[in-house]
């Protein structure tokens, strides 16, 4: 299949992987992709989010299916120019992506449909921010309405610094101020072709900074895949209580989810919460979902691009675990220092490197970004992958560099 992914981070580069490793000689392009992309597919330099440019370049390429990574192509519209155009693409509506675009909708959508999340007040103003913030209490939660990147949510036992929060994203806003959810989270993945949901395996992300979650909220400082803890029937339950309701409230509302719904869980006491949804393939999480999935991830995508996922039956997963830890630049989240050269990634055996925020400079590696390489390793056990993955990190110098060294320790 001649098919275009669109994004340049590690989600787009475990992507890549994947379809290659199907070894079905597809013809792949990214655009923009990264380094660590360009070393495995041609790429070209167009905007991701400029749907005319990605229609018109599908169009000349005789693109059969195109992958949409990022958020910011989908509530750009990208996916409604090319469906326009007859385009089989993999990713939501402008309208649709809205559910990861404004916490606001994603809030009525759950509300409709009766999905179980938390109780959340939208607050236009400070002093309406302050009521909220003092009517849940504490530890507060205060998330801007729109998308941050990752900055948006601060959940903190501090009330100060929740209404310094409230007060800068009223800026760019509403905000919304949410119940604290106590409890492990959880990330599904799920596919849609705007009736029917389809499963991958669940994994866990690494939120903050630092070990032992400390530190600020980061776009993900890695993950494991599956999880063992997960109560009997937990997959099933996501389903029919959360993902099948949201899927079928969008088709009434003519706004058919076509993508991956990636559901945000809280597993808490009294069951299970949807803290967000995205619109999009998680980052890191599926860079370990998917060196699991073992059904070729190109006829899945395809099916859930072209309505056709009712007849497919539920993807396959290997029994091998694992496990991913990111390496970030110095100042990530707040104020990464990029340009740096990487190192030692010719040392590194027994993982898959995919490459978050790299370009070539001097016949090698620099960082151009917050969250730079994801160190993938696969194992029988976590702890084998863990001991796979962490060896790996010891090879690879970038000046600064951070990365958290309790991943999947809690199941190793
Ligand atoms: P979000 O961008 O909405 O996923 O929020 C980022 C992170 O903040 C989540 O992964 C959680 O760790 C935390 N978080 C968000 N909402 C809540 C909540 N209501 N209760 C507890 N933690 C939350
Ligand atoms: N790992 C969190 C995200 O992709 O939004």
């Amino acid at each position: 299949m001649r098919i275009l992914v669109l994004g340049s981070g590690a989600r787009e580069h475990a992507i890549i992987t994947s379809l290659l490793s199907e070894n079905a000689g597809h013809e792949i392009t990214a655009a923009p992709g990264n380094a660590g992309i360009a070393a495995a597919v041609p790429v070209v330099a167009l905007d991701p989010t400029n749907g005319n440019v990605v229609a018109g370049y599908a169009i000349d390429n005789e693109i059969e299916l195109v992958i949409i990574g990022p958020e910011a192509p989908l509530v750009a519209g990208v996916a409604d120019k090319l469906r326009t155009r007859g385009i089989a693409v993999f990713g939501p509506s402008k309208a649709a992506a809205a559910l990861e675009g404004s916490k606001t909708f994603a809030k009525r959508i759950m509300d409709e449909a009766g999905v179980p999340t938390g109780r959340a007040t939208r607050a236009g103003t400070l002093v309406e921010a302050e009521t909220a913030i003092d009517e849940y209490g504490a530890p507060y939660v205060v998330k801007a309405d729109g998308l941050a990147a990752g900055k948006g949510v601060l959940v903190t036992p501090d009330r100060m610094a929740a209404l310094e929060h409230a007060e800068y994203w009223l800026q760019h806003g509403s905000v919304l101020v949410e119940e604290f959810l106590a409890g492990q989270e959880v990330s599904l993945f799920l596919l849609s072709d705007g009736h029917n949901v389809v499963p991958l395996s669940p994994a866990q992300d690494y939120k903050r900074a630092y070990d032992r979650d400390e530190g600020p909220n980061t776009g993900g400082m890695g993950a494991y895949s599956p999880l063992p803890w997960l109560p009997e029937g937990f997959v099933d339950e996501v389903i029919d209580t959360i993902a099948l309701p949201t899927i079928r409230q969008l088709a009434a509302e003519q706004k058919p989810f076509i993508g991956l719904l990636y559901c945000g869980l809280i597993l808490t006491s009294r069951g299970i919460r949807v803290i967000e949804f995205n619109a999009r393939f998680g980052d890191p999480e599926t860079q370990v979902v998917l060196p699991r999935l073992v059904t070729p991830l190109s006829g899945l995508l395809y099916a859930a691009a072209t309505g056709g996922l009712g007849s497919q039956p539920y993807p396959k997963f290997s029994d091998e675990v694992a496990v991913t830890v990111v390496l970030a630049s110095e100042g990530y989240p707040e104020n990464p220092i990029t340009g740096r050269p990487i190192t030692g990634l010719d040392a590194v055996r027994d993982v898959t490197v995919a490459h978050a925020a790299t370009a070539n400079a001097d016949g090698g590696f620099i960082a151009t970004g917050g969250r730079v390489l994801s160190v993938v390793a696969l194992g029988d056990t976590f702890a084998a992958a863990r001991v796979k993955a962490y060896a790996a990190l010891e090879h690879i110098h970038l000046e600064g560099s951070h990365y958290r060294t309790d991943i999947a320790e809690r199941v190793a």
